[in-house]
């Protein structure tokens, strides 16, 4: 399609039509009270709605094609609709929340699974997923950590990164390639106390230094579109913030794809108190370098007026609706307007047998083993599993942002135990409900009477899929007084108890790993959960993901992260409460957080030896060569994520007491070992120096290598330029 010349044929409204982005049912011809209600509400006529360039929220390919012929039949040029959807952690087969992903520290996983969730979604008529979630997560208390890899720049940038090489494959020329959509630029992970929705406040050497790089990562990768996020960074609403937008993405990161706002946030300005009205937001958000308006029409609405006074020139449209139309070129909607959707092949891929068994591999390493005391794996040979606690038996595991995942498709614990453990007596009993509630009393007979006659007992605790994600921020991070009421009965009458813990954020769990002889956190699995657990309780499997996000002893330690500044006062043993004064402590706990961000055991140990560097100089030509012999001294396979981190010993600007810079996870049989070797460059040593350049700067460098951000092997070198 020759889109310069069809944009030289288009009016004005079908012009502005393309950067108007609304939901599935403005399209419904039958859905006329559903219409009324909201068209009234963004001021605009129900045929207009019919000259939006894209849509999202819609349900499947059949519906997906209605929708596709209504718009297309009211368009005077035809020209299709773009498709959009949260894709998030699967389509209709779901794998963990993305922060269980990023503890998988596997790009190749990712990469897999984001392939197979497009492929469902482009089955179902999806051509964008608003995917992957980039925010660098800090502080548990946001619900939205779910939706992130984690804590760490380095560790997201590369799994982004595989996000969108899973989605968007051979550059959208593959049947099943969909294009991805990068988010929330920029910072939204960081909103004051946690809550959802909250003012950013950051200097821009941290904005450019830590909470950047993720997205520029997408970028590098060949993202197709990035969305501003909802909250001020410095004051200003992301979505009309011209330092991100101009200066940043367009200017130094030149990045010429779609710039899509989130839900309604154009007009969120007004209430920001940025924008005086709908036509100011439309300004703003234009020449700031939005594109496409997602649930508001203040483009469709007020564009023409605003070029008239010369606020918004002619030139700005049509660069902005020339990317919307060189996406569904390039997607090839103009000669197969339906695409990849397909009512068969929905039939045929979703929750087939090959896409489980992968959710089931995600699910089962991004689980981490917190704490072991010789309980797990429970023998196979049991005769009598007592399955107990709020989630033994609830299917609501998939977690938020599941898209077309249903409770129903996915595998309890109860399950799961029960197929692999087809001899055994498995009895099961809930205990108390899973509820947020203060003043919830367990119910406590019959648990103990289980727990007490079981060989093994897998205590199901945790917190809801609906408790974490969008607007669902916390104040209080620990298990409910029931669920440990629960857990103190259980453990009381059967030492041979492991805690399977399902939740969406870092929990605080420090009451309960004083008691629990182990503790599993399996985050929000998906649909295979069930099975998952069961196969690494069991030891079918053998737990190998390690923490991407620090888990916190209490909700006062929030925001907390491994890779923090030094402090001109430093306690002398992180561990313990410290009792002389005047030193950055906190008087009633320790400072250390209860589990570290990389931190995760396995059934095996893992022994590192022989621990080099190939110099003690690095410099811009001769990049270091770091070695480390990792064996396994356990009986099982497994598999272990070594890691290298540096310090920079002395700068221009104060830099952290750490930095994740590499990890590889290699795969070893009983008693084999494996060299892994890294190789670190002066690139790799650069940061916003003083004068504000990228550069790395000359001088001592701690180099670290190590199963966890605290049990670490170290040695210096040199940075000579
Ligand atoms: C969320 C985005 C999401 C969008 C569309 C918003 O509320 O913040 O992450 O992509 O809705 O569903």
């Amino acid at each position: 399609m020759d889109i310069q010349k069809l944009l030289s044929e288009m009016t004005l409204q079908e012009k502005l039509g393309q950067l108007t982005q609304l939901n599935a049912i403005f399209f419904k011809h039958d859905n006329t009270a559903d219409i009324t209600g909201p068209t009234s509400r963004l001021g605009i006529e129900e045929s207009d709605a019919l000259y939006s360039g894209s849509t999202l929220n819609f349900i499947g390919a059949k519906d997906m094609k209605e929708i596709q012929d209504i718009a297309m039949a009211a368009q005077p040029h035809k020209i299709p609709l773009l498709f959009m959807q949260d894709v998030i952690h699967g389509y209709r087969t779901i794998y963990p929340i993305p922060l269980g992903m990023g503890c998988t520290f596997d790009e190749e996983l990712v990469e897999e699974c984001a392939r197979m969730a497009g492929k469902e979604a482009a089955v179902s008529g999806v051509h964008v997923t608003f995917s992957p979630m980039l925010d660098l997560v800090r502080d548990a208390r946001w619900g939205r950590v779910m939706e992130s890899t984690g804590e760490d720049p380095h560790l997201n940038g590369r799994l982004g990164a595989a996000f969108v090489r899973g989605y968007q494959g051979n550059h959208l020329q593959g049947k099943y390639d969909i294009a991805a959509c990068v988010k929330h630029f920029a910072a939204y992970g960081a909103p004051e106390a946690g809550r959802d929705y909250n003012a950013v406040e950051l200097s821009e050497h941290t904005l450019r230094e830590t909470y950047l790089p993720g997205y520029r990562a997408c970028i590098d990768a060949g993202v197709e579109m990035i969305m501003p996020s909802f909250n001020t960074v410095g004051g200003v609403p992301s979505t009309c913030n011209r330092l991100l937008l101009d200066r940043i993405l367009r200017g130094e990161w030149a990045f010429d794809g779609i710039v899509i706002s989130d839900y309604n946030a154009y007009r969120e300005m007004i209430r920001h108190g940025v924008a005086e009205n709908e036509k100011h937001a439309a300004e703003l958000a234009i020449n700031a370098g939005c594109d496409v308006e997602m649930m508001s029409a203040t483009t469709y609405l007020y564009a023409q007026e605003l070029l008239a006074e010369g606020k918004l020139t002619m030139a700005q449209i049509d660069r902005a609706v020339l990317r919307v139309l060189d996406l569904k070129n390039r997607l090839g909607l103009f000669e197969n307007p339906y695409r990849a959707a397909s009512e068969q092949e929905e039939a045929e891929l979703h929750l087939c047998p090959a896409h489980r068994a992968l959710v089931r591999r995600a699910a089962e390493e991004a689980s981490v083993l917190l704490k072991n005391e010789g309980v797990l794996p429970f023998s196979q040979k049991a005769k009598k599993v007592a399955v107990i606690g709020p989630f033994a038996k609830e299917k609501g595991i998939k977690g938020f942002w599941s898209c077309a995942g249903r409770d129903e498709d996915c595998v309890t614990v109860l399950s799961g135990v029960r197929a692999l453990l087809p001899d055994a007596e498995v009895a099961t009993v809930k205990g108390c409900s899973w509820a947020v509630d203060e003043t919830a009393v367990p119910d406590l007979d019959e648990a103990i009477e289980l727990a007490s006659e079981a060989d093994a007992v897998v205590l199901c605790l945790g917190e809801y899929q609906e408790h974490t994600g969008e607007g669902n921020s916390r104040a209080t991070l620990n298990l409910s007084p029931a669920q440990m009421a629960l857990a103190r009965a259980v453990i009381k009458h059967n030492k041979n108890t492991a805690a399977v813990i399902f939740g969406g954020r870092p929990l605080v769990l420090t009451d309960l790993a004083e008691i629990v002889p182990a503790m599993l956190y399996v985050w929000q699995p998906g649909t295979e959960g069930g099975n998952a657990v069961a196969r690494l309780l069991f030891g079918k499997a053998n737990p190998s993901g390690k923490l991407s996000m620090t888990f916190p002893r209490a909700v006062g330690q929030c925001p907390i992260y491994y890779s923090r500044m030094h402090t001109g006062r430093p306690v002398k043993d992180p561990k313990v409460v410290t009792q002389s004064g005047y030193c950055s402590r906190y008087l009633d706990m320790p400072v250390a957080p209860l589990y570290p961000f990389g931190y995760g055991l396995s059934y095996n140990t893992y022994t590192y030896d022989n621990f080099t560097v190939s110099d003690d100089k690095i410099t811009p030509d001769a990049p270091l060569e770091v070695a480390v012999t990792v064996k396994n001294e356990g009986a099982y396979e497994g598999k272990e994520i070594v890691q290298l981190y540096i310090r920079d010993k002395f700068a221009s600007v104060a830099r952290p007491v750490l930095e994740l810079k590499d990890f590889a996870k290699i795969e070893l049989a009983p008693g084999e070992s494996a060299a892994v070797i890294f190789t670190l460059t002066e690139e790799d040593l650069r940061f916003h120096t003083a004068d504000g350049t990228f550069a790395s700067e000359r001088g001592e460098f701690e180099i670290f290598v190590g199963p966890d951000s605290e049990r670490l092997m170290s040695t210096t070198v040199y940075l000579e330029k």
